[in-house]
C-alpha cells in the first residue's frame, strides 16, 4: 500500500512526554471524512481542543488539502495531548476506502468512532445546466447515501474491535418527512403553492436542493438499518442534524452567513458531544443540535 494515503507525524515537542505514556490503547481513535472543510474540519478542531485524548484520523479526498487544513490546528495546544494523522479517502472510490481500512487495521487494529461527515449536492449543477438531471441526482445519491453505506460496511469490523464503538452520520434539517407533510421544513414554511402548469419554477431554498434533501432522507433510513444491524454489538449510532452552518456546502460561506448560517464550530462541537457521551440517551435516533429529536 502506498504511503501517500497516510502522513504520520512526529509527536509535537510540547506533547512528547505525554505521548510516550499515552498509548493507542488509551486514546479514542476517531476518523472523520470530509475533514478538510466546514463541519468536518470544525470537528477536528473540537476533538483537538478536548481535555480527552484522541488519535484523530482527518480524512480528505485530496491529501494536500487535508494537510493544509490540519496544519494550523496541529500548531495550537491540545489540552488532552491528542495526536492527528491526515489520511486520503475519497468516499466515492471503493479502492480508496478499502486501502484506508486496511491501513488503519494494520496500524491500530481498531477504530473507536467513524464520523461519516463528507457530503454535498449537485442540484445547482443541474439548475445551471452543467449536469443532466440524472447525473446530478445519481452523484448526489452516490455521495450522501451509497458512499457512507460502503464506508460503514468496510469499517464495521474495525469498529467492532472497539470497547466503545460509535458511528455517526451527518444528515440535514431538510430531510424530515414529517416537516415536509406539515410544510414546516426550514425555508418552506411560508412558501406559496406552485401555480398550475409546466414547467414549475423552483421557489425556495429547500426545493432548490431537491436531490440533496431526498438523499438525506434516504441516509436517515440507511442509518436506521445500521442501528438495527448493530443492536447486539453495542455500537452507539447517531444521525446528527447540525443546523444551517456557514461552510463551503453552497459554495460561499460568507453568503451563507448573510443568510443567517451559524459558525461551523457549532457542528464540530455537536459531533464531539456525541462521541463524548453527552447525547447517549439519544443513541439510535436522528437528532438536532438543540437537543430535540428529528426522527420522522
Ligand atoms: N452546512 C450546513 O448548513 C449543513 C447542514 C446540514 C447538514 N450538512 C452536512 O454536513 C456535512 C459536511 O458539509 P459542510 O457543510 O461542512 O460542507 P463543506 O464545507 O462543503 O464540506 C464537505 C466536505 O465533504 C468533502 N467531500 C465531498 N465529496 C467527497 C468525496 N467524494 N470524498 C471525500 N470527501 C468528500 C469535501 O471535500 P472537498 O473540499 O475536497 O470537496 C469537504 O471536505 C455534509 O454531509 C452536509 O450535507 C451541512
Amino acid at each position: 500500500m502506498s504511503d501517500s494515503y497516510w502522513t504520520p507525524r512526529q509527536p509535537q515537542a510540547n506533547t512528547r512526554g505525554r505521548q510516550l505514556s499515552a498509548t493507542m490503547d488509551t486514546k479514542t481513535i476517531v476518523l472523520v471524512t470530509g475533514a478538510n472543510s466546514g463541519i468536518g474540519l470544525a470537528s477536528i478542531r473540537s476533538f483537538w481542543e478536548s481535555p480527552k485524548t484522541y488519535h484523530i484520523l482527518a480524512a480528505g479526498r485530496t491529501l494536500q488539502k487535508i494537510q493544509d487544513a490540519v496544519a494550523p490546528i496541529r500548531d495550537s495546544p491540545s489540552p488532552g495531548h491528542s495526536t492527528i494523522d491526515e489520511i486520503e479517502i475519497d468516499i466515492s472510490d471503493d479502492v480508496s476506502i478499502t486501502n484506508a481500512a486496511s491501513l488503519i487495521q494494520g496500524k491500530f487494529g481498531r477504530l473507536d468512532t467513524l464520523v461519516n461527515n463528507a457530503g454535498g449536492g449537485n442540484d445547482t449543477d443541474y439548475q445551471n445546466g452543467t449536469m443532466s438531471q440524472r447525473e446530478a441526482w445519481n452523484r448526489t445519491m452516490d455521495l450522501n447515501v451509497t458512499s457512507p453505506q460502503v464506508m460503514t460496511t468496510e469499517f464495521a469490523p474495525l469498529l467492532l474491535k472497539s470497547a466503545d464503538p460509535r458511528l455517526l452520520y451527518i444528515t440535514s434539517g431538510m430531510s424530515s418527512l414529517q416537516e415536509e407533510h406539515t410544510r414546516t421544513t426550514p425555508g418552506e414554511a411560508r412558501a406559496p403553492k406552485y401555480p398550475a402548469g409546466w414547467p414549475k419554477a423552483e421557489r425556495t431554498a429547500a426545493t432548490n436542493a431537491y436531490a440533496y434533501r431526498v438523499s438525506k432522507t434516504a441516509l436517515n433510513m440507511m442509518f436506521l438499518h445500521w442501528v438495527r444491524l448493530f443492536e447486539a454489538d453495542g455500537v452507539k449510532c447517531f444521525a446528527l442534524s447540525p443546523g444551517f452552518l456557514a461552510t463551503n456546502l453552497a459554495g460561499d460561506p460568507e453568503l451563507m452567513k448573510k443568510a443567517g448560517a451559524g459558525d461551523p464550530s457549532l457542528g464540530g462541537d455537536f459531533i464531539r458531544d456525541c462521541v463524548e457521551g453527552k447525547r447517549d440517551e439519544h443513541a439510535g435516533r436522528v437528532i438536532r443540535r438543540d437537543g430535540s429529536i428529528q426522527d420522522w
